[in-house]
């Protein structure tokens, strides 16, 4: 659909939702001329390449470019008025037209005029001359969404900017310029249901207390400069479905309190300077768990057995984590969801286990520079299915039988030796008739039956 296709088909669902409106109500209200020229000077600045007073030269409300959206309001003497509630700029998809931003979009401050608007959006618009962030404490408590994508030139910082948005439900501002602290008063908006700070250039501490914001659920701080330590005040957002805080500095204890997010589905604290004493055992009181990422952070220590209660996982993250011992054959038993497993660049030493050969649904799986030795547990099916994804290189005591050797397969699986005797399974001693290494998975076996419930 060309750009003026999208502007005509929006006036036109504009109009019919007013042709049904107006049986409701008796005389049509219009957009006052100054909120309406405010509109126009706010799209020209935006989009000075589209003339919007000829394309749209009556009442804006009755026929908006997509991303100009109206509402009606009732006043106390019985009176009807109609503003501008949503003002969405740059073009997204075809489903999404808004104006496109020319090169030189920058914010008129007329944006300030609409004082009704409830959601406020611009997509890679501010992509050239530096653009200060706006102040929206001028919109009272009528804003309830605030979304700034891909705006690499917006720039200033957040603090006092938010003011008393106590409706917001939506802060957006990913990929931007901004940077300085997270404002403390973020903590009093009560109703924000999502937090998505990822890829600015905030710092410092995040010093504000979560306690209020019980309508969260979804928090993403990644890809800035936070430092210092979570605050435990984050165990109280029982609602939370998402939580990212990867790529920062953050120090410290990872929060023991993140146990109590009862319906956590991802969880991302990788590329932080975390130092925990190995990878917490409350994970396994969170069972919405689907993705857990640690990887980068010093955790150390062994793999808990902590992967029955956690049998709906997907993703697992724990590259460079400084983890020692084996790898638990009840990852392979438990996680038979699992699609993504990182533990690359640890110490890990042993076999890969056996199970891990049944993993059925894992497409990604990277074992990279870990002290990993013996036979390879994967059969030509699976490591074809897996090519490049399954990741070896790096345990040079890893070996292939003749099965997966005379296979051929591309990837990493044709740079790894051939077993020779000595560590091939044939080499286990027999005891009454079953190999130890048999005898030890049957002993696994039965353990496993008995942890069931
Ligand atoms: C980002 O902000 C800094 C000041 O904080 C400024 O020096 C720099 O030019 C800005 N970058 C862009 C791309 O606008
Ligand atoms: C903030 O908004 C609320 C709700 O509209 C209002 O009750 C309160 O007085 C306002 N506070 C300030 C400091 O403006
Ligand atoms: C956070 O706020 C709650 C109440 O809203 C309060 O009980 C708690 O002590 C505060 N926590 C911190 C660390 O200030
Ligand atoms: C595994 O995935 C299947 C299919 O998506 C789903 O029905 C099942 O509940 C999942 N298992 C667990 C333990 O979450």
């Amino acid at each position: 659909m060309s750009l003026s296709s999208s502007l005509l088909f929006s006036a036109i669902s504009v109009t019919i939702f007013l042709v049904l409106f107006s049986y409701r109500v008796d005389s049509q209200p219009v957009l006052d001329s100054d909120e309406q020229e405010s509109a126009y000077r706010v799209l020209e600045s935006v989009n000075s390449e589209v003339p919007w007073r000829a394309l749209f030269p009556g009442d804006l409300c009755s026929s908006a470019p997509h991303g100009v959206v109206c509402e009606f309001f009732e006043e106390q003497n019985d009176a009807v008025e109609v503003h501008i509630t949503e003002l969405s700029f740059g073009f997204v998809s075809d489903y999404s037209p808004n104006p496109p931003c020319t090169a030189d979009s920058t914010i008129n401050p007329l944006l300030y005029a609409f004082k009704h608007l409830r959601k406020i959006f611009f997509y890679k618009c501010f992509t050239g001359a530096q653009v200060s962030v706006p102040d929206f404490s001028v919109y009272g408590s009528s804003l309830e969404e605030i979304s700034f994508v891909e705006n690499p030139s917006l720039t200033g910082v957040l603090g006092g900017k938010l003011g008393n948005s106590t409706s917001l439900r939506r802060l957006v501002l990913t990929g931007t310029n901004v940077s300085g602290e997270i404002p403390v008063g973020l903590g009093d908006l009560v109703n924000l249901e999502q937090i998505t700070l990822s890829r600015n250039k905030f710092s410092g501490e995040v010093a504000l207390n979560f306690s209020k914001l019980k309508q969260l659920k979804l928090l993403d701080l990644s890809e800035n400069g936070f430092e210092g330590e979570v605050p435990e005040s984050i165990g109280g957002l029982t609602e939370l479905l998402k939580v990212d805080l990867s790529e920062n500095q953050f120090s410290g204890k990872i929060p023991e309190s993140l146990k109590n997010l009862k319906n956590l589905e991802f969880l991302d604290l990788g590329y932080n300077h975390f130092a925990n004493f190995g990878i917490p055992l409350f994970l396994a009181e969170m069972p919405r768990l689907r993705e857990v990422h640690l990887s980068g952070n010093f955790l150390g220590g062994q793999i808990p057995e902590i992967w029955k209660s956690l049998r709906g996982i997907q993703g697992i993250g724990l590259s460079g984590t400084g983890l020692v011992g084996n790898i638990p054959a009840s990852m392979g038993f438990f996680l038979r969801n699992l699609s993504f497993i990182g533990l690359d660049n640890n110490l890990l030493e042993g076999t890969v286990p056996e199970e891990f050969g049944s993993l059925e649904s894992v497409n990604e799986m990277n074992l990279e520079n870990n002290k990993l030795r013996g036979k390879l547990p994967f059969s030509p099916k699976f490591a074809a299915k897996m090519g490049e994804k399954l990741k070896l290189q790096g345990n040079p005591e890893l070996c292939v039988d003749e099965g997966l050797r005379s296979a051929k397969i591309r990837g990493s699986l044709g740079n790894l030796k051939l077993c020779r005797h000595p560590y091939g399974p044939s080499q286990s001693l027999f005891v009454g008739g079953i190999s130890v290494q048999k005898a030890s998975h049957l002993l696994m076996f039965l353990g496993f039956l008995f942890l069931l419930p």
